[in-house]
């Protein structure tokens, strides 16, 4: 089975490396001439809104999927005509949206912070009003990894703010003091069955994920696999999806969906039974799903901006490491470690011996 994706990141790049093993072979769509997924498949460099090339894309597979939501509505219209395409485009015009996605949220009863639709700086200054201080200010679309979006806690942060941010529609969030945040992975097959991961625990640095640890028999699972059901089975969504929520006053706010496989999942290529990326091609591709169950604990750190010494990293006991093959910026995300051990104790000494790799 052929899979056409659109986008050629590390995403779509394990993607493929779960996916070789089934018998699928993969052709990237994406305009970068580095796209580290092109090693793992053919890549067709083109603009998203290359409708020639997207075409020839549609010709040569099976079913078209994508590794990131910020694709444009007439992209995944036009595929659709040729090629099923998964998840379907409603799945996609919510996702990448914030304001689409919280209004979702809110319809379907799921807790999420106070929001406001921005389109001008007037429009600011009431949600302010409404919303008060601090509050997050984000751009509607085209957001991720904390860009897009500014903290305003002062009037001052307020004064220029809608400018500041591109003069593009935006939202305003309350902003969630939270205990912590955690997402759960989802998966849907077309048959809509369902598996949920366990909930991981994430910790971010400057918007950027840097530390993900599986849980085990988390509190507020059963919670968050209502939530997310309640969105699977109202955008009949088929693949992956990541949810991410703040814990607050032992409950949860939702924060965002990801159409798509996610940075939070991916220990579970060597911490579960089936990983999200073999899942989510399981999914797509009409197969019977694997297990979500967890193997031993488990943890991911990213590589922001540069991979440590390879040898180092490999010094590690219980380490994997995951080299991107992507040219390293400060910023950008070029690699990962999954630590999997035994034990609670184990896992947190590990992590410590990873961290330290990343300071020097
Ligand atoms: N309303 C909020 N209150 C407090 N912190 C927030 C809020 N929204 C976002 N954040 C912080 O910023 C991070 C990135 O924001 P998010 O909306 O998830 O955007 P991105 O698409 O960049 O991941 C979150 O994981 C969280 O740590
Ligand atoms: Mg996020």
């Amino acid at each position: 089975m052929k899979i056409g994706v659109i986008g050629g990141g590390q995403l779509g790049r394990m993607l493929a490396l779960a996916g070789t093993p089934l018998g699928m072979g993969f052709v990237f769509l994406d305009p970068a001439p580095d796209a580290c997924a092109a090693a793992l498949g053919e890549h067709i460099r083109a603009d998203y809104s290359d409708q020639d090339h997207l075409r020839q894309l549609a010709d040569e597979v099976d079913l078209v999927t994508f590794e990131f939501e910020s694709v444009p509505a007439e992209t995944v219209a036009f595929l659709s005509q040729f090629v099923p395409v998964f998840p379907s485009a409603e799945a996609l015009r919510i996702a990448r949206d914030r304001w689409f996605e919280k209004s979702m949220f809110q319809d379907l009863g799921i807790p999420t912070p106070e929001f406001a639709d921005i389109q001008s700086q007037a429009d600011l200054e009431a949600a302010v009003a409404r919303i008060g201080l601090p509050a997050v200010m984000k751009t509607r679309t085209l957001g991720y990894d904390g860009k897009g979006q500014k903290v305003l806690r002062s009037q001052s942060d307020v004064e220029g703010a809608f400018a500041e941010l591109g003069s593009v529609p935006c939202i305003l969030e309350g902003f969630v003091s939270f205990a912590g945040e955690v997402s759960l992975i989802a998966v849907r097959a077309r048959s809509g069955e369902t598996r949920f991961y366990p909930l991981v625990h994430n910790t971010h640095e400057s918007g950027i994920l840097r530390l993900s640890i599986a849980s085990t028999d988390h509190p507020l699972q059963a919670l968050a696999e209502d939530y997310v059901s309640r969105v699977l089975t109202k955008l009949d969504y088929v693949g992956v999806m990541a949810f991410e929520f703040f814990e607050v006053d032992g409950g949860l706010k939702a924060n965002e969906i990801a159409p798509r496989v996610h940075n939070s999942g991916h220990w579970t290529i060597e911490g579960s039974e089936s990983s999200q990326f073999e899942n989510h091609l399981r999914a797509v591709a009409g197969l019977p799903l694997g297990s979500t169950a967890k193997v031993g604990e488990s943890a991911m750190l990213n590589f922001i901006g540069e991979v440590p010494v390879v040898e180092r990293v490999l010094h590690v006991q219980d380490c994997h490491l995951h080299h991107y093959g992507k040219a390293f910026k400060a910023g950008r995300k070029v690699g990962h470690a999954t630590l999997r051990c035994n034990d609670a104790a184990t896992l947190k000494a590990r992590i410590a011996d990873v961290e330290a790799l990343i300071k020097v």
